[in-house]
């Protein structure tokens, strides 16, 4: 365990849900993200309260987006920062096409800079700018070790693709180099997650579900760690960061397989693996149509860029109301792993992230048809921590 250190959300108490607790969590992620927007502490930040006042000079100012409109001619932005809430307007034909390209992702919640003069929005800067300009330390390390990634595999579900599954449990039991796992959410179906979702599962009982992942998970030696990180279909309030999963659960597994939150930090070796399920991702592809299922790699692109893991206040994403906001993202990851849309992503950002998405272990379900989910089956992503190498093995048959 001493190449393994863990850093889970701290959340020992669900907020207080009320609407001290919200802006409270939404001036931490402010003035959080704020300082990411800084060219350095002598920049000069205009409120958005001095704006008609100085309409004629080139200025920038930090805000949340509550809304944005387009319209024909127009964006129509409502923004608010710290001084006063406001709509601005910008006209289409006085914006450069690099800056509408950015205005087209902006969403709900998110924390930016304009910059702007005589009404003409001149650029947008997101908070993760910088940081995904800046290149990761590249050095090898010297280890052999290696880790495998999965995620979505609905124990429990009659579209469970078990002997795929086990196949590539075997595959990781016998490749000695492979010492860690990491399970990214959605292990189990869980119970009522949909409408008409009882018509989907071959085990009705949730704790029963579990009882049957720990028989596969457990024929894992111990020599092996795996990492449980729990997701929107699994026993753990959908409240995100969502807690890890309670014992009555957790005590049918091996000791080797360790429980964390959503999302979590897990350094490897020195490795820092950002592990989030995602279910933020299913709010930000309905936001903005530069999104798709097809590529969940753009949208994890985008969640570095803003530096959160879910910026809208939705359905699938409830920010349980904490004073600070536990999913902004601090530092870049050498590694960033989702799952939830079940769809597969396995390329490197210019900076040297790595971002994965490890597909699925479950067929389609009617639902997810429905909603437009794309899966990509079976496929087994291995990384190599010492030099980024990253082999993707293929069960589905
Ligand atoms: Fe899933």
């Amino acid at each position: 365990m001493t190449n393994i250190i863990i850093k889970n959300k701290q959340i020992n108490e669900l907020g207080s849900c009320d609407l001290e607790s919200l802006l409270s969590l939404y001036s931490n992620r402010f003035q959080n993200l704020s300082q990411n927007l800084k060219l350095d502490s002598t920049e000069k930040i205009f409120n958005l309260s001095e704006l008609e006042d100085n309409f004629t000079k080139k200025i920038s100012i930090i805000i949340r987006i509550n809304n944005i409109v387009q319209q024909l001619e127009s964006y129509s932005i409502n923004c608010e920062d710290f001084s006063k809430a406001k709509t601005l307007i910008f006209f289409k034909e006085k914006v450069s096409k690099g800056t509408l390209a950015k205005l087209k992702i902006l969403i709900e919640g998110i924390v930016v800079k304009f910059i702007i003069e005589n009404g003409i929005l001149l650029d947008i800067i997101f908070p993760g700018d910088k940081s995904l300009l800046l290149k990761l330390d590249s050095t090898h390390l010297k280890t052999k070790s290696k880790v495998a990634i999965m995620s979505d595999i609905h124990i429990g579900s009659t579209l469970f693709r078990e002997e795929n599954f086990l196949d590539a449990i075997n595959f990781i039991i016998n490749d000695a180099d492979i010492k860690y796992l990491i399970l990214a959410g959605d292990v189990c179906d869980g119970v009522g997650i949909y409408p008409g979702h009882e018509n989907n599962l071959l085990i009705t009982d949730i704790e029963k579900q579990y009882v049957k992942a720990a028989e596969i998970l457990n024929i894992i030696p111990k020599e092996k760690t795996v990492f449980f990180v729990p997701g929107n279909h699994d026993a753990s309030p959908l409240f995100e960061p969502q807690k890890k999963l309670t014992e009555r659960y957790s005590k049918y597994f091996n000791k080797n397989i360790i429980f964390t939150t959503n999302p979590t930090n897990i350094f490897l070796e020195n490795r820092d693996f950002l592990v989030y399920h995602g279910a933020s991702l299913d709010g930000i592809i309905s936001s903005s149509e530069e999104f798709s299922y097809d590529d969940a790699g753009k949208v994890m692109e985008y969640l570095l860029r803003i530096k959160h893991l879910a910026p809208k206040l939705g359905r699938s994403a409830i920010s349980s109301w904490y004073n600070i906001d536990h999913l902004i993202i601090k530092n870049m990851p050498w590694a960033f792993i989702t799952g939830h849309i079940h769809t597969f992503t396995n390329y490197e950002l210019s900076n040297g992230t790595k971002l994965f998405n490890a597909g699925t272990w479950q067929d389609l379900s009617d639902f997810q048809r429905r909603l437009g989910h794309k899966p990509i089956f079976c496929k087994l992503l291995i990384c190599s921590l010492g030099d980024g190498f990253t082999e993707v093995k293929d069960f589905y048959a």
